[in-house]
């Protein structure tokens, strides 16, 4: 077992920038974890989550990495009400697209006036409501982001890596992240797991959408793993979902390649043939789903464009229905 970081109650840094979590699920809990490699070196960050509570509190955390060695760590659990949030400088925000705004809004008056926040949900849509509220803080800025590597929470506390691969973020709104900050976020690649910086972010958004789009709703609704979309019965759903959201997009300033975009559609499928969706898994568990996130997104942005968008509706539709069901 190897101990990754423990934080104690009064840190003998205080002059330093945090750096926090917001969500401590499963993806807030692997960002921690490879966030707080190396924070015993000197003039590292040290690394916090924020969770629900007022209070802050201390957890003992469990992390099984890509080779199966399990790391412990005391992490900080900063309360809402801890005055050291105003030490924040960079914030990666973690929960479920639904819970963005209502997690978020409420803290920005209590974080550094510099600090730097990284959106890093499935779908669409809570950039804006974001990029609105960060008008009033004129030296904050907001970097939005995409990740494929993917974590199970065994336990409340207790997350396995469950799938390496690739995080793409870009500057959105804002101040742009300081070099210092971008530095820290090597960290997140100490283990050879790709950082890619995309300017413009939102084409990179609008692909990772169309994969979410597809493989989410389908698999929730038809009850099956990835995989099984391979199959020829899906090809001319799967046509007409991206075809509408090429189309979305389009009118929305993003040019997608039609034909890569469902080439990259139809690789993930293979890639991950075994997986069963979140969407399926949220479906299968009574939980709420981010489909209004994702094809619900498609189907705001038609509305507003004056688009039809009849597969990406009937998908929120039945799936709602299934959610209330
Ligand atoms: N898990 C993966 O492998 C994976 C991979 C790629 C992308 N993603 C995306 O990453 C996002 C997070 O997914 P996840 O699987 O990590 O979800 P999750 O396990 O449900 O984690 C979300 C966490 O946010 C917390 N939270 C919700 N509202 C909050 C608030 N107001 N204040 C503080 N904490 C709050 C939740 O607490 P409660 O438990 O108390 O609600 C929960 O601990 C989603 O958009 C997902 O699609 C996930």
């Amino acid at each position: 077992m190897v101990r990754t970081s423990a934080l104690p109650a009064s840190s003998t840094h205080d002059n330093n920038a945090l750096i926090a979590v917001l969500g401590a699920g499963a993806i807030g809990q692997l960002m921690y974890h490879k966030l707080s490699v190396n924070t015993q070196e000197a003039q590292v960050n040290e690394v916090i989550l924020i969770g629900r509570d007022k209070q802050t509190r201390h957890q003992q955390l469990r992390f099984i990495d890509h080779t199966q060695h399990t790391h412990e760590a005391l992490a900080t659990i900063l309360g809402t009400d801890d005055n050291r949030l105003a030490r924040v400088e960079l914030l990666f925000v973690c929960v479920k697209a639904y819970q963005v705004e209502q997690a978020l809004l409420p803290l920005l008056p209590k974080l550094s006036p510099q600090c730097h926040i990284v959106l890093l949900h499935n779908g669409l849509g809570p950039h804006l409501p974001v990029a609105a509220a960060l008008m009033r803080y004129k030296d904050m800025g907001l970097t939005l982001g995409t990740t494929s590597q993917a974590a199970l929470k065994l336990s409340p506390w207790q997350v396995k890596y469950s799938g390496l691969g690739v995080t793409q973020l870009g500057h959105y709104c804002g101040s742009v992240m300081s070099a210092a900050l971008k530095t820290c976020l090597t960290r997140l690649h100490s283990d050879n797991q790709p950082i890619e910086w995309h300017q413009p972010v939102l084409p990179v958004l609008w692909q990772k959408l169309a994969i979410n789009a597809v493989i989410n709703p389908l698999t929730a609704l038809n009850q099956c793993a990835n995989g099984q979309l391979a199959a020829t019965e899906y090809q001319s759903q799967i046509s007409a979902i991206i075809d509408e959201l090429v189309e979305v997009a389009k009118y929305d300033g993003i040019i997608l390649d039609k034909a890569a975009v469902k080439a990259r559609v139809y690789q993930v499928i293979e890639l991950t043939s075994a997986n069963f969706s979140s969407m399926y898994q949220d479906v299968a568990h009574s939980r709420p789903t981010e489909i209004n996130e994702i094809n619900g997104y498609i189907c705001q942005q038609a509305k507003a464009l004056h688009l039809n968008v009849p597969n990406n509706q009937y998908l929120v539709d039945k799936v709602l229905q299934l959610s209330k069901s």
